[in-house]
């Protein structure tokens, strides 16, 4: 999403700089400062910082302290993309306190607030910012309202106009269910992560590939064919599993965000996995 966001910005996906990660997938803040240094030094003019909370093949959370000290010091504004994990924050705030040193956060409620599609959302701090960006000019006061006291109305922050009114589903299920509800759910989720990572760090067979930050599980099947055996758990059709390139290697990876899964289904992973491997030849 980022290199299409800076092709859609005009800024040229040439310009985006990807910054080194530590052995768990973490961005390095050493690294992100010799980035921005190098740039500096060949006469570019860095503007903003994206971490990630959740990323999408291992969960991995960058260290956003260190991250938005770096970002205070070059004067770069601190984009934190949530869209997966940033939700974890319900269940882990005392992990996930730092997020408050964001300039704007991205999130998906269609993730792990597990709403149907779509529904992405975006927090920012300095309103005034976006609605110099997206309002016809300075002194635009609105389609709805002539009245510069009343405001400016939403599509005058982002990008779109017309839009169907997203939110509505996920309001009615926050007053339906409350917010405990989805806290105690993205627990489970997190809980169910652990217990896969556990039975497959148990098994003799099975290898984890990166460490489990959230709800996301990278694993291997030591022996066999790992791109087969995802073909044959899917076509088994009890378990469905996504891939992923952890290092260099096929990951067959599961992620929990669905607030009905069962510890039956998360054991179910590593049996059918087994016996898919079963199915797969040497
Ligand atoms: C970390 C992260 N960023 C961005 C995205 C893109 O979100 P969307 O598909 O809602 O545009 C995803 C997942 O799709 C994601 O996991």
């Amino acid at each position: 999403s980022i290199p299409k966001a800076v092709a859609l910005l005009g800024i040229g996906r040439s310009n985006l700089r990807l910054v080194a990660v530590d052995d768990q997938f973490r961005m390095r803040p050493d690294a992100l400062q010799a980035a921005i240094a190098a740039d500096r030094a060949a006469g570019r003019n860095p503007i903003a910082i994206v971490a990630t909370v959740g990323t999408i093949v291992s969960g991995a959370i960058d260290p956003l302290p260190e991250i938005a000290d770096v970002a205070g010091r070059e004067d770069l504004w601190l984009h934190v993309d949530g869209a997966y994990g940033v939700l974890a924050a319900l269940a882990l705030p005392e992990r996930l306190n730092s997020l408050a040193l964001a300039d704007s956060l991205s999130l998906d409620a269609h993730k792990w607030l597990y709403q149907p599609l779509d529904c992405g959302c975006l927090l920012h701090r300095h309103p005034d910012i976006a609605r110099k960006t997206f309002s016809h000019s300075d002194d635009y006061v609105g389609l709805l309202s002539q009245d510069p006291t009343e405001g400016f109305a939403f599509f005058e922050e982002s990008f779109e106009l017309s839009r169907r009114f997203r939110a509505l589903k996920l309001w009615l299920s926050l007053q339906y269910h409350g917010r405990r509800a989805f806290r105690d759910a993205i627990a489970e989720d997190l809980r169910h992560a652990r217990l896969l990572a556990e039975a497959v760090e148990a098994h003799p067979e099975l290898e984890l590939l990166a460490p489990v930050a959230l709800s996301a599980v990278c694993c291997r099947h030591r022996a066999k064919d790992n791109r087969a055996i995802l073909r044959r758990v899917n076509a088994r059709g009890r378990v469905y599993l996504s891939n992923a390139t952890v290092r260099d290697q096929f990951a067959l990876r599961a992620c929990f965000v669905n607030h009905r899964t069962t510890d039956g289904n998360v054991l179910e992973i590593v049996s059918e996995v087994i016996a898919a491997a079963g199915e797969v030849n040497d």
